[in-house]
């Protein structure tokens, strides 16, 4: 899959956005190593504290379909401007997890909610200097 279709998953995956209390929606699709492809959106809560992310999400169907260590490249899109929505620093060490676990430095397609914006990024650049399992071996 090329990375516009890769992000045309994310951008429709925000569509499924559950954020009512921030109303910015936010997509996220994962390919894995072998081309499969899952997607997740941000799930929000009554209780603010509790919400989660899109990639969160995404990464946890990408657990059940093909496994954390299989997780190869990641689109993510969010809100309704030109500002690019890139992860947020939980995303970043949650994706980490996966980087480590693969041994892959994970590419991050970061898009504007209007999609006139993508930014490509490594989690290595995203979360320089990260703890993460490698750290417990
Ligand atoms: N959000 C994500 O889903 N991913 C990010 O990386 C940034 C923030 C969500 C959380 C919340 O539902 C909304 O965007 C506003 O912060």
């Amino acid at each position: 899959m090329n990375d516009d279709e890769l992000m045309a998953l994310a951008r429709q995956a925000a569509g499924r956005a559950y954020a009512p209390y921030s109303k910015f929606n936010v997509g996220c699709a994962i390919e894995s190593a072998d081309g499969d492809v899952v997607t997740g959106a941000n799930m929000e809560n009554a209780c603010y504290r509790l919400g989660i992310c899109a990639e969160q999400s995404a990464l946890t169907a990408a657990q059940h379909r093909f496994g954390l260590d299989k997780v190869a490249r990641i689109a993510v899109s969010g809100g309704e401007g030109p500002m690019v929505c890139t992860p947020c620093g939980g995303c970043r060490q949650a994706i980490l997890e996966a980087a480590q676990l693969s041994g892959r430095d994970v590419e991050i397609l970061c898009s504007s909610g209007d999609g006139s914006v993508v930014e490509r990024y490594r989690i290595s650049a995203l979360i320089p200097h990260g703890f993460g399992p490698a750290n417990l071996d």
